[in-house]
């Protein structure tokens, strides 16, 4: 029953289900029955669960709209208005398209392979994407300030109920992946939903933030981004991540374009920047186990142009071996459990007490890297991985400008 709808399409509960359910997942036992009964009867009402989440006739419709994106240009220089009438617009744009881009994303999660999609993480995930479309297509249409007002609370709400979507997934997903052989599939249904939830709350926080008065700011937009402090704030952060786990960490030294300024949203560099200088420091340390208090230093490079703008990640810590350099970039690869068996590791620091548990503050699913190309290509950029297999790393972010003279992004 498993092979036959494993390679296939998720279907509405049918025959196999109840078998799926109870064959693949474990299924908490608390009724007091017998247990082949409670068995049954669990599955069942996951079933109709599941079917639920497939005949929803308001969805389909609003699945089959085309979104509408924004240049970050036309956010930026939309104007305000001091009737605050520019808020009110806003508000009614992302009433509007928010449920469309939920749909699109819930018609992801139904195309999911069925062992994927009845993951019972991946379900909370899906479920969280249902319950959303219905609050937001149920909320009245927004005339005045008070229903505004009340628009960013339920916002505010939808953005604290889905913080911890990526874990989420990311677990879900590395409990049933090896049920998949089409590793394309993965990859393709994480970037999109990735992006896309990148997306969403870049417009989401965006609107929140227009009610803020601060100069420097347009909602999200800063107006002079400075990559050289941005960058500071994430190497402190990383350091003091990396002295906790290692005892020491790489000092940082930043150069070429230190003073360039310009408008740019700090939202996506605050995901990528953590998450490329904790491996550059991760590298760097595990590479110097010998020496931890004598540690290169990691040479982050800024070169700005009118197009895009470029971050460099230069770090001493070996590079990336030959055998697994193609596969980096892949969704759940991580070396972190090889490390961990590293004597040297919990022999020198005793604050690494997790080996054989794959997630640290340092490292964990193996989603670093791919999220962070999936938002750089996202935003019209790219990431890129160049090894020196023997010395160390080299990593170029790449980021178009929002007003410059190429093509601009859509958010
Ligand atoms: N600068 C680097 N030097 C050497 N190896 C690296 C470097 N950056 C990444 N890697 C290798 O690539 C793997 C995948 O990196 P990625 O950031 O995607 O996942 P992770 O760091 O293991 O976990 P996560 O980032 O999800 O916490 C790492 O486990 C490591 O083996
Ligand atoms: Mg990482």
């Amino acid at each position: 029953t498993y092979s036959c709808v494993s390679s296939g399409r998720i279907k509405p509960a049918g025959k196999h289900t109840n078998c799926i359910l109870i064959c693949v997942y474990p299924v908490p036992r608390f009724r007091s029955t017998s247990s082949m009964q409670g068995f049954s009867e669990l599955a069942r009402e996951r079933s109709k669960t599941v079917t639920s989440f497939y005949n929803q006739s308001a969805i389909d419709v609003s699945a089959e709209k085309a979104s509408v994106r924004l240049t970050l240009a036309t956010l930026l220089y939309s104007g305000k208005s001091p009737d605050g009438h520019h808020i009110l617009s806003s508000a009614k744009y992302l009433h509007k398209e928010l449920p469309v881009r939920i749909a699109h994303r819930i018609k992801g999660f139904r195309s999911l392979p069925f062992i994927i999609g009845c993951n019972p993480t991946i379900l909370q995930v899906h479920e969280l994407y249902i319950r959303a479309y219905h609050m937001l297509s149920d909320f009245p249409p927004i005339k005045d300030q008070d229903m505004e007002a009340r628009f960013c609370k339920l916002v505010q709400q939808l953005l604290d109920d889905h913080k911890d979507v990526v874990t989420m997934l990311a677990q879900g997903f590395r409990e049933c992946r090896r049920h998949v052989q089409d590793e394309m599939i993965l990859r393709s249904f994480l970037d999109t939903t990735l992006c896309s939830r990148l997306g969403i709350r870049m417009l989401a926080t965006h609107h929140l933030a227009l009610h803020e008065e601060n100069a420097d700011f347009v909602g999200i937009i800063c107006r002079r981004l400075s990559p050289k402090k941005i960058i500071e704030k994430w190497v402190d952060f990383a350091r003091r991540l990396c002295e906790h786990q290692y005892g020491n960490s790489p000092r940082v030294r930043i150069n070429g374009h230190v003073a360039a300024r310009f408008p740019f949203i700090p939202l996506p560099l605050d995901y990528i920047l953590p998450e490329l200088l904790k491996n550059a420091m991760r590298a760097t340390m595990e590479s110097h186990l010998d020496t931890p208090y004598n540690v290169p230093d990691v040479v982050v490079t800024i070169a700005n142009n009118d197009i895009d703008f470029v971050i460099r990640i230069s770090d001493r810590g070996g590079g990336i071996p030959h055998n697994i350099v193609d596969k980096v970039m892949d969704y759940h690869f991580s070396t972190a459990e090889e490390s961990a068996q590293d004597p040297r590791m919990s022999n020198l620091f005793n604050n690494i007490t997790n080996s054989g548990n794959q997630s640290s503050p340092m490292h964990g699913f193996g989603f670093g890297l791919p999220t962070s190309r999936a938002y750089a290509e996202y935003l019209g950029g790219s990431l890129s991985v160049q090894s020196m297999q023997g010395i160390g790393t080299d990593v170029y972010l790449r980021l178009r400008h929002i007003d410059g003279k190429g093509e601009s992004f859509r958010v």
